[in-house]
């Protein structure tokens, strides 16, 4: 008998017990429920008070409401959505399918807009910016702390090109308060590629990258609040599929990067923030079979 995780396991058996101590340790029991609140007691309307200012303070230090930066280049993103968005669910979850060739077409602003607002964006109750609803969200969060921040990594100018001879591919940052990409870094595409263990041959235009702030959650909930962040990252990216086979694009979830590489272009120091999932998103490629069919039909 083979033992199949030595044969397709990277990482040594011996690193097995990194995952069975965490999750071990991270075990929620009945002994962890908050006590009974008692009625009319001076001292849990006490405690009540202090573990109200103590939350917002930590809020206010962990930046529940997300990253900014201060850049000169920003995008607004557009408020509508795009075609697709008003199918069924039950036909877009049949669409959904790991895709990994893409047209070099880049995305319009609508597609980006939609990607970054049902992966990280805030409910609008209309178009006017001023409506939104703060604390709703199209993911799930736990303790509504939203511990997640959404980078486009883009292999051409998403806001017209640069100066000429200036590095094509860039990286942006998505402010989901005002529903902005900021744009953070210019930098070879190169650079990007070399994140990923392996590169398609028809590669994406957009990589999203979802990362992570533990902090956001460990405060409230202790080390069992690192599983938390890594769920929602999922959500995130379950949104972000199935969004792509809503408008008819090509998406696949990858995990295969190189961490300190992802750190290292977004210059986050891969503890307080880690990268935790990347997308690839683009327009689907034309396939051979259609653009025989259309030569055909120019032919006759
Ligand atoms: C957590 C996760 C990580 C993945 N990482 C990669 C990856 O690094 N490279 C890749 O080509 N596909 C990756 N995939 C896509 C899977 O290969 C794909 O979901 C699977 O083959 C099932 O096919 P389907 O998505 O078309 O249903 C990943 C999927 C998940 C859920």
């Amino acid at each position: 008998m083979y033992d199949l995780s030595s044969i397709f396991l990277i990482q040594s058996d011996a690193n097995d017990s990194i995952w069975e101590m965490y999750h071990a340790n991270t075990k929620l029991s009945p002994c962890h429920m908050p006590p009974a609140m008692k009625r009319d007691d001076p001292a849990v309307e006490l405690n009540d008070a202090l573990r109200k200012i103590h939350i917002e303070e930590i809020e206010a230090a962990v930046g529940t409401g997300g990253k900014r930066y201060a850049t000169t280049e920003k995008i607004s993103l557009p408020a509508t959505w795009p075609n697709g968005f008003d199918q069924p669910l039950k036909t877009v979850l049949e669409m959904r399918s790991s895709q990994r060739e893409f047209s070099p077409d880049v995305l319009s602003h609508d597609q980006l807009s939609a990607i970054c607002r049902i992966a990280c964006g805030l409910k609008l109750k209309s178009a006017d910016q001023e409506d939104i609803v703060m604390s709703s969200r199209f993911i799930p969060s736990a303790g509504a702390l939203y511990p997640l921040e959404l980078y486009l990594l883009s292999f051409s100018p998403l806001s017209g090109g640069g100066a000429s001879g200036a590095p094509t591919a860039e990286v942006w940052h998505y402010e989901p308060q005002t529903h902005c990409l900021e744009r953070i870094l210019r930098c070879d595409p190169g650079r990007i590629r070399g994140c990923f263990q392996t590169w398609p041959e028809l590669p994406p235009p957009i990589v999203a990258l979802i990362t992570g702030v533990p902090k956001r959650q460990s405060w409230k909930y202790g080390p069992r609040a690192y599983r938390y962040t890594v769920m929602e990252s999922g959500h995130a990216v379950q949104n972000i599929v199935l969004g792509a086979a809503a408008m008819d694009i090509h998406a696949c979830p990858v995990v295969g990067f190189y961490d300190d590489a992802l750190h290292d272009l977004l210059d986050i120091d891969g503890v307080n923030e880690v990268a935790l999932y990347t997308v690839f998103v683009g327009q689907r490629v034309q396939c051979h079979s259609n653009i025989k069919n259309e030569e055909n039909e120019s032919n006759e």
